[in-house]
């Protein structure tokens, strides 16, 4: 579990994972899309407990904070140790640690991590990771959203599987990943398939046409009509 993978510089891309909590990474990874695309060899997961570097009896990762307050504070020395092993053979590595006070995570930046050559993924818990251990080793921080989760592993999962799907030859056609939502400042158009009529409801006529162009059309008035709707704030930043 804990051994850095040697000998993958043919790999477009590795993402390292240090956790606390390993049993709840995995079956992410190993199912659907992720787990195609590792059995491809398009990109490699490796899962670092961070526990397997404290160096006491007790396996200790964590403690009070100093100066006082609420919950555990996990030590910048036992996180270190366990970046170090995520970073030894690796030439290129950008560390990111998931916290809500990081910048907040969009399609641009998993476009822009997808193009690196390993990616470490640090998860915090309790009440967070000793400021040192950001100051030391994380090259950025990102958030999934203004809200608080109990650890960072949903997140750095949310990032994992966004870029990976960016990673090119992970999703099969290439142009289903241009037409997603966000790709260009809009939200993808409504899709439907069959039954044409469903409890009343009718597919759009123009879907049954057969007719490219107007479909097309249709699709773009679609794109521009629900993005100025139901999200007004990307539609400001595209055309204002
Ligand atoms: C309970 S939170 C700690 C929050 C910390 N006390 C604070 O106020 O910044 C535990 C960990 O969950 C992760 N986390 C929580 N919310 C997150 C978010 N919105 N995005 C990314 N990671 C998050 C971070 O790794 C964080 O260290």
């Amino acid at each position: 579990l804990n051994k850095p993978e040697q000998g993958d510089a043919a790999l477009p891309l590795r993402i390292s994972f240090l956790t606390l909590f390993p049993e709840s990474i995995r079956p992410f990874l190993d199912s659907s899309i992720l787990k195609r695309a590792q059995a491809a060899d398009k990109v490699s997961f490796n899962i670092l407990s961070i526990r397997d570097f404290a160096q006491d009896r007790h396996k200790t990762v964590d403690h009070y904070p100093y100066g006082g307050g609420e919950g555990q504070v996990l030590r910048v020395d036992v996180l270190h140790r366990a970046w170090k092993a995520a970073r030894s053979g690796s030439q290129n590595t950008k560390t990111v640690f998931l916290s809500p006070q990081g910048k907040r995570f969009d399609q641009e930046k998993a476009r822009e991590l997808s193009r690196e050559k390993h990616l470490i993924l640090v998860c915090g818990h309790y009440e967070g990771v000793d400021e040192r251990f950001i100051d030391l080793c994380a090259d950025e921080e990102l958030s999934i959203g203004d809200y608080v989760l109990t650890g960072g592993e949903v997140a750095a999962c949310v990032v994992a599987d966004a870029i990976t799907r960016l990673v090119p030859g992970v999703v099969g056609n290439p142009d289903s990943l241009s037409e997603d939502s966000l790709e260009k400042g809009l939200l993808k158009h409504p899709q439907y398939t069959r039954p044409p009529e469903y409890e009343g409801l009718k597919v759009p006529e123009v879907l049954l046409s057969g007719n490219h162009g107007k479909i097309e059309r249709w699709r773009q008035e679609q794109r521009l009509e629900r993005t100025q709707n139901k999200r007004p704030d990307l539609w400001r930043k595209k055309w204002e």
